[in-house]
């Protein structure tokens, strides 16, 4: 399958942004868990070297020596008892506070926001846009509110855009959802958090920040992908739309169908013994009318593409699988 996707997910997606120590930069308009992970981190840092360092120094000051009474016990002091309890609960309650505030924030969308359906596969994400067309990559307009509502077709995945501070389960059978207001224009890394299988790390997409004219005038052309791009690729983008990748891998991997490689041309035999050349009008009848006729081996269990696929998208799809050598 891997190199179905990566014909698009241009390989060297983590140029988009290096990693560093530090959060990358963001390209949210409110980062809102910015400072409560830093606060966060600057208070663990120092509690960590204050209480090491002090049990350093106790255990080299106040070791066993001959002439030293180990038995001495210390009775306890109020005023330092009083210290280390009040000061801890005074910085959780900060903690909490700000947490909560962050949350909230992160939490409620706007009434206003760019909706965006997501839909997760092994491996590979799906962005559908308002007009219905569906991309492989999150472009959204800048500087304004976008909601992600995703939904998984098999496993549980994750959605991670490191750069919008955004981070959600994926899960099949519920909707889940996320938003963020980018506001710098650029490209960023999105990348799948949730361990789903073989190509799980290989499961990334790009997401396109433009200005809402480009950002428009990009979703009119991509729409038009039928008439814009070759019909291999145009064919390609609809195998992945319609899900067919699912059971009929693009790479010879046997699966709940048989593989799309290779097969243009080729005789098949079906269940009850007759022999059939793949040609495009079995290609067709194969996605209008899937129960008709059975490769040998297979079970039933596609149901039909009809109404959801026009002539022009079949042909397109056609010569995708005669891509496939
Ligand atoms: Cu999808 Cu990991």
């Amino acid at each position: 399958m891997l190199n179905v996707f990566n014909m698009t997910n241009n390989g060297g997606l983590f140029l988009a942004q290096t990693a560093g120590f530090w959060l990358p930069d963001s390209a949210t308009i409110d980062p809102a868990m910015d400072p409560v992970f830093y606060f966060i981190l600057i208070i663990c840092s120092v509690l960590f070297f204050l209480v090491v360092g002090t049990m350093a120094f106790f255990v080299v000051r106040y070791r066993r020596r001959p002439g030293r009474d180990a038995e001495k016990t210390i009775s306890h002091s109020m005023l330092l008892e009083t210290t280390w309890t009040v000061i801890p609960l005074i910085i959780v309650a900060v903690i909490f506070y700000e947490g909560f505030a962050a949350y909230m924030r992160m939490e409620t969308a706007p009434p206003n926001c760019y909706d965006l359906r997501v839909t997760a596969r092994q491996w590979s994400w799906l962005f559908t846009y308002p007009n219905g067309y569906s991309d492989e990559n999150l472009h959204v307009p800048a500087g304004e509110p976008v909601r992600l509502t995703m939904t998984s077709e098999d496993v549980i995945h994750g959605l991670w855009i490191p750069a919008m501070r955004v981070k959600m389960d994926v899960v099949p059978g519920r909707y889940t959802s996320v938003w963020f207001q980018p506001d710098k224009p650029g490209t960023y890394n999105l990348l799948c958090t949730e361990y789903c299988g073989d190509e799980h790390s290989n499961m990334l997409a790009t997401v396109v920040v433009q200005p809402r004219e480009e950002f428009d005038a990009w979703l009119k052309n991509a729409s038009d992908f039928l008439r814009t791009l070759p019909p291999v690729e145009a064919g390609r983008k609809l195998y992945l739309k319609h899900g067919c990748a699912q059971c009929h891998s693009a790479d010879g991997t046997a699966g709940t169908g048989p593989t799309l490689k290779g097969i243009y041309g080729k005789t098949h035999e079906m269940t009850g013994g007759d022999k059939l050349l793949v040609d495009d009008n079995y290609i067709r009848e194969s996605i209008l009318d899937p129960q008709k006729k059975i490769k040998a081996g297979y079970q039933p269990v596609m149901s039909t593409y009809k109404g959801q696929i026009s002539d022009a998208e079949i042909t397109a799809v056609i010569e995708f699988i005669k891509s496939l050598k």
